[in-house]
Order: structure tokens, then C-alpha cells, then sequence
């Protein structure tokens, strides 16, 4: 949902150095590890600029360099998390789901009216020690919905890519043959299903409100549970039949 901002975030925000920003630029939070590189060799790959968020500059830098080694011509730097957040509009969360609310805390105050934040997480029963074929409960309903409960107003908050295999993302001479379910309000979802085709294989489906998103984590669940029985090291993906060829 986007919320207007409060006149209190609209002043923080007019009181903040503003960090340089490319419109094309994509943030990746948490692109240090599996997914998050992925995400960042592939859309760096396709010429777009990427941020790299850490925890630490010095492992975001180094993050950075090897996508820079992979990639000729990357356009790629690595920042702090809060830092990355001010230098992208589309900011994607890549950290496990028990480190969303602290990733957020940190970055709150970093992220400005208008800008689209992606959840990516899922609330695997790892979380509390269980196990990754299982999901625990969130009070509002998905990983998505608690990110958009934390994100401050005027922030819209998009669930994407959550069962795209990270090991698939980073062969980076093979496509990702996938469907990538996309929810949220109408104008962000929109931004965020351009960035599917980025990748080559990925097709973006319009996956409505964000409330689907409990769906479509639960998916995610499942579908380590088929890497498991099936033995795909690699990471199975899913396909719908039936949609129009103009679907994305
Ligand atoms: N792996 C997959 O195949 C896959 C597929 C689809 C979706 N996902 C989703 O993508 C997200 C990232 O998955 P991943 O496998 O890439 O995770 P990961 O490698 O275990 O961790 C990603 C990053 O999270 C940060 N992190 C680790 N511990 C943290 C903590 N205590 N507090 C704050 N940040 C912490 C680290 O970045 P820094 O140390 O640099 O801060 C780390 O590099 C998850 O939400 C996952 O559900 C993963």
C-alpha cells in the first residue's frame, strides 16, 4: 500500500544530504549472499547499475568487485546498507526473513517517500531453528506485509522473487526458466515486473495486492521440499500455463 507521507517524514527527508542517484540504479540490501549476488551479476549483466548493500562497506565493496570480475563493463559499487538505500529507487531486501525487521530498522530513516521497496523473504520454520520445509506465522499475514508494516509511509512495498533459485541466477550462461509472481499496489508492481525480463527466462506475473504474497511465500516451502525429493541441487522453478503471450 502507499501511504502519503507524514509531514514529520517529508521534513526528515527535505533535511538529508541526498545521496547520488541513477533512475535506472537497483539496490540489493543483503547483496552480499547467495541471492542478493545473484540478483546483482544479472541485472548488472543486463547493463543496469546495481548497489550493493552490506552490513559492513568493506564486504559490499568486495561484494561489488566480484560482480565487476563476472561481469565486464558492471556498472557496481558497494555501500552500507543505509547508504545503498539512498542511491537506488527500487531497494531490494535479500536477507533472511528473521533479519528483516532489524535490516529495516536500520535503513528506516535512510528511505524517502516514493521510493519501492521489494521483500523477497520467507518465513522458513528455519527462522526458529525448524525446518526449511516449513513456514511459522506472521502476524500480518506474509513477509511482505510485515515489511510494508514497518516501512515508513509514502514507501511502497512490492513481494517479488521469491522462489527464483539463486544458484540458477548466478549460471550466469544459462536462462532462469521461471515465473516470478509479482504483488503490490498497481504503479510499483508495474516497476517491479520490468526488472523480471532483465533477467533472461524470467517471465513476471501480475500477481495482484500484496496479500497474495502469503501465497506465493508459502511456495517457497514447498518448493525446497521438490529440491530435496527430487535432488535438484539447482533449484526447481514454476511455470503457469494459459496466461496470454502479452501477459508481463
Ligand atoms: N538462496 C536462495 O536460493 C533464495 C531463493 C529465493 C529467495 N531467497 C530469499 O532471499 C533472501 C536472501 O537469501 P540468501 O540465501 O541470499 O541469504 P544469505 O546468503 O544467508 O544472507 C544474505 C545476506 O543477509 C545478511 N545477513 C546475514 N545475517 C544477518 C543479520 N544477522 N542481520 C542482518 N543481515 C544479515 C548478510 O549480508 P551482510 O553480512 O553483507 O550484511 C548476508 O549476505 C532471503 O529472504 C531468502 O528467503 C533466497
Amino acid at each position: 500500500m502507499i501511504r502519503s507521507p507524514s509531514r514529520e517524514h517529508r521534513l526528515s527527508y527535505a533535511a538529508r544530504p541526498m545521496a547520488e542517484r541513477s533512475s535506472q540504479a537497483i539496490a540489493i540490501l543483503g547483496g552480499t549472499g547467495d541471492q542478493g549476488l545473484g540478483l546483482a551479476l544479472r541485472f548488472a549483466q543486463a547493463g543496469r547499475p546495481v548497489v550493493i548493500g552490506s552490513r559492513k562497506k568493506e564486504k559490499a565493496v568486495a561484494a561489488a568487485e566480484e560482480v565487476r570480475a563476472a561481469v565486464a563493463g558492471a556498472e557496481v559499487d558497494g555501500y552500507e546498507n543505509a547508504e545503498a538505500t539512498q542511491r537506488a529507487p527500487i531497494i531490494i531486501l535479500s536477507v533472511p526473513f528473521e533479519h528483516t525487521a532489524g535490516t529495516l530498522k536500520g535503513i528506516r530513516d535512510a528511505l524517502s517517500p516514493g521510493q519501492i521497496l521489494v521483500s523477497m523473504g520467507v518465513p522458513l520454520a528455519t527462522a526458529v531453528g525448524d525446518r526449511a520445509t516449513r513456514m511459522v506465522g506472521v502476524w500480518q499475514g506474509s513477509c511482505a506485509e510485515l515489511v510494508a508494516d514497518l516501512a515508513p509511509e509514502g514507501v511502497a512495498v512490492v513481494s517479488a522473487f521469491q522462489n527464483v533459485p539463486a544458484h540458477r541466477l548466478r549460471t550466469l550462461d544459462a536462462p532462469v526458466e521461471c515465473d516470478v509472481v509479482v504483488s503490490g499496489e498497481k504503479a510499483p508492481r508495474k516497476a517491479v515486473m520490468d526488472l523480471c525480463p532483465l533477467v533472461p527466462g524470467l517471465r513476471a506475473v501480475d500477481g495482484g495486492p500484496l496479500a497474495n504474497a502469503r501465497a506465493i511465500e508459502a511456495w517457497t516451502a514447498l518448493l525446497i521440499g521438490m529440491n530435496i525429493r527430487y535432488k535438484v541441487s539447482e533449484g526447481v522453478g514454476f511455470r503457469f500455463t494459459g496466461l496470454p503471450d502479452n501477459s508481463s
